[in-house]
């Protein structure tokens, strides 16, 4: 049964910038507001210093809100995530100290599945080789064997690691590219539900073997760590499109830089990395077939205002003593 402390006080601190219309929300609630106004993360020790005098914590996903900050304060009631994935926060140990964790989920479902298929394009189609060409005015006259080919998205099998809100949204899109979709999940959907979304749920083995473009959509858990490993590598087509667009730790990158440089896969999108902000230096050394975003996939202004909402939304309902809409206590 899970016991979540009720807020006492009043106080909402918010470890990064926000906007302002999400602070003033919570002002005009009778909140009192305490906004760090740096857009770039704290350390710990400042986050530790910023939880103790907290009823309620706003964090973005780059604020590592581990146990000794959430004990940091005998008051805090609730971390409210500006993000849909949750693995910067150790929710076990919030759940001991009896802390509501929220997250911002759905709200960034199809920004995200876009992105996810942006660079599936990218790398198949090798869009940011060819602008480079151009820019570099290299604009040679059209020929057939122009560089640079890429190979066909439509028709092709897209394999999706994980098949929640996000790995849905992508095989929608998939669906309008003709392609046929597999599935591997551990909460699988009905067989009739499958059908209705036009995909096939296989096995971890049969996703790797028989997928084109393999996408991936599980969220970091211990499970799923390194889940995409250098003998997953392997046993995928020589001729297939890794993206990621989940959490970079899914994917071994040193593995992933070597398979790439090997040509054991063929090319790769990704939109995270294992420890974000650094990116492993041998997927920095390949330009072919490889495209690397910094962690856009909710990076529209809607999204990102409709996630800092959500936070906002969750944390007024905890310090209205009520249950917040997307707590993940007990989700882990
Ligand atoms: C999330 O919300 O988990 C995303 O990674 C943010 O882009």
């Amino acid at each position: 049964m899970l016991e979540l402390r009720q807020p006492r006080g009043r106080r909402v601190v918010v470890t990064q910038y926000v906007y302002p219309d999400a602070l003033r929300r919570l002002t005009d609630a009778g909140l009192e507001v305490v906004a760090r106004d740096d857009d770039r993360p704290a350390s710990h020790e400042e986050l530790v210093a910023m939880a103790s005098s907290a009823d309620a914590l706003v964090c973005l996903l780059t604020d590592h809100v581990d146990e000794e900050v959430l004990r940091a304060s005998a008051e805090l009631a609730v971390v409210a995530n500006v993000a849909a994935g949750f693995n910067n926060i150790d929710v076990a140990a919030a759940t001991r100290a009896g802390v509501a964790v929220t997250n911002a989920p759905g709200v960034l479902t199809e920004a995200t599945a876009d992105l996810t298929f942006a660079l599936l394009l990218a790398a198949a189609r090798r869009i940011p080789e060819g602008d480079a060409a151009v820019r570099a005015g290299d604009l040679a006259p059209w020929k057939l064997e122009q560089e640079p080919l890429g190979i066909d998205v439509h028709g092709q099998t897209l394999g999706l690691l994980g098949f929640g809100q996000i790995g849905r949204a992508v095989a929608r899109r998939a669906q309008g590219f003709g392609m046929r979709v597999l599935c591997s999940t551990r909460s699988r959907m009905s067989a009739e539900d499958e059908r209705a979304a036009g995909v096939e749920h296989v096995d971890v083995d049969t996703l790797l073997r028989e997928s084109d473009f393999l996408s991936v959509h599980v969220p970091l858990t211990e499970q799923t760590r390194a889940a995409i490993d250098a003998d997953a590598l392997r046993r995928m087509k020589t001729t297939a499109v890794l993206v990621n667009t989940a959490r970079g730790p899914v994917v071994d990158e040193a593995a992933l830089a070597d398979a790439l440089a090997r040509g054991i896969i063929a090319g790769a999108g990704l939109d995270v990395f294992e420890n974000e902000p650094a990116v492993h230096p041998g997927l920095l050394a390949l330009r072919e077939r490889v495209v690397l975003l910094p962690h856009l996939g909710s990076a529209t202004r809607s999204t990102r205002t409709a996630m800092v909402d959500l936070a906002v939304d969750n944390v007024l309902a905890a310090m209205a003593g009520e249950r917040p809409p997307n707590l993940v206590n007990g989700n882990t």
